[in-house]
């Protein structure tokens, strides 16, 4: 396959990823050497065309940066109205035409069946953000889990997870998250790990992509979700998307979980809290820079491991998997 659709797409291919994420980085024998130094990637003579026609802050500019750190060039269009889609081009041709132009197109905002590898057959397209896929936000929330226990010692540097099983709460707006969606989605690879899911908006909305052999765990309220944290190994918090539903419906007078400082000393000491952003009531702000408060490490690892899945699609050495 040809396109980065979900996070299956890339499963196969995490080890090779983190390493070479690590390689970018720059870190060698424990000295941070800063940027980029594998020169060349490969990517010089290449462009990536970004067309997201959703918001977006970290998933653009996040492959935006790595596009230029590698070397490479960037188009990028965010506004659907000063394309020719505002003359009537149908979402098929404006990627048929940039495919022409571009090595490797990023989207978000597109209809899925658009850009289906049967139909956009020159360049690969990685998936920016869809309805239940956001496959390079679930690659970025396992290098992230990936260095934490590398760096407390509870991770070979050749396995893609660590030994034993592993608990996750997973907090959100279930039947609207894409993040949630995608980081099940590759972390329930290991039949070992357990998901207690709270559904901010009460609805108990079903996962998507969840098998049988998923050991899930349905939480029904914040007093459940506040007794299970001392067990966790990971707190996966994510926003009710307002936006996404429509003004007075339930959801606004549903409890959504709020973490604080107390919750955070109740949880393991090597226990981490994960959140895609953007991040609301469900983890303020001031709790940013708690040492198990990961958001600022998943943006900045988004950008090395995105590099990496860039130069090796671009020179050929990844092929998605589905
Ligand atoms: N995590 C994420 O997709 O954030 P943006 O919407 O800011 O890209």
């Amino acid at each position: 396959m040809w396109h980065i659709l979900k996070a299956d797409s890339v499963n196969h291919k995490l080890p090779e990823l983190f390493q070479e994420a690590e390689a970018l980085r720059g870190i060698k024998d424990g000295i941070d050497l800063g940027l980029c130094q594998m020169k060349p990637t490969g990517c010089e003579n290449k462009v990536m065309a970004t067309l997201f026609f959703e918001p977006s802050t970290r998933t653009r500019l996040s492959f935006e940066t790595a596009m230029h750190r590698l070397g490479g060039k960037v188009i990028s269009a965010t506004d659907s109205q000063n394309l020719s889609l505002a003359k009537g081009e149908s979402q098929f041709e404006t990627l048929q035409t940039v495919s022409m132009m571009a090595d490797i197109i990023v989207v978000r905002g597109f209809k899925s069946e658009e850009w289906n590898e049967n139909v956009i057959r020159r360049v690969p397209i990685i998936n920016a953000g869809g309805r239940y896929n956001h496959p390079t936000q679930a690659l970025l929330d396992a290098y992230t889990l990936w260095r934490h226990y590398l760096s407390i010692g509870r991770q070979s540097k050749y396995l893609v997870y660590p030994e034993g099983s592993m608990k996750h709460l997973v907090v959100g707006d279930l039947g609207n998250s894409r993040t949630i969606h995608s980081y099940i989605s590759l972390m329930k690879s290991r039949f070992d790990h357990e998901f207690y899911i709270y559904d901010a908006t009460g609805r108990n909305n079903a996962v998507p992509g969840m098998t049988p052999n998923t050991h899930i765990i349905q939480l029904t309220n914040k007093d459940e979700v506040e007794k299970c944290l001392p067990d966790m190994d990971v707190v996966y918090l994510n926003r009710v998307q307002k936006e996404r539903h429509a003004a007075g419906t339930e959801f606004n007078t549903m409890p959504v979980f709020e973490m604080t400082e107390r919750h955070l000393d109740r949880m393991k000491p090597t226990a981490l809290v994960l959140n895609p952003g953007p991040c609301q009531e469900e983890l303020p702000s001031s709790l940013f820079d708690h040492p198990k408060v990961k958001v600022n490490e998943q943006v900045e690892n988004g950008v090395y491991v995105r590099m990496a899945l860039l130069r090796q699609v671009l020179t050929g050495e990844f092929y998605a998997y589905r």
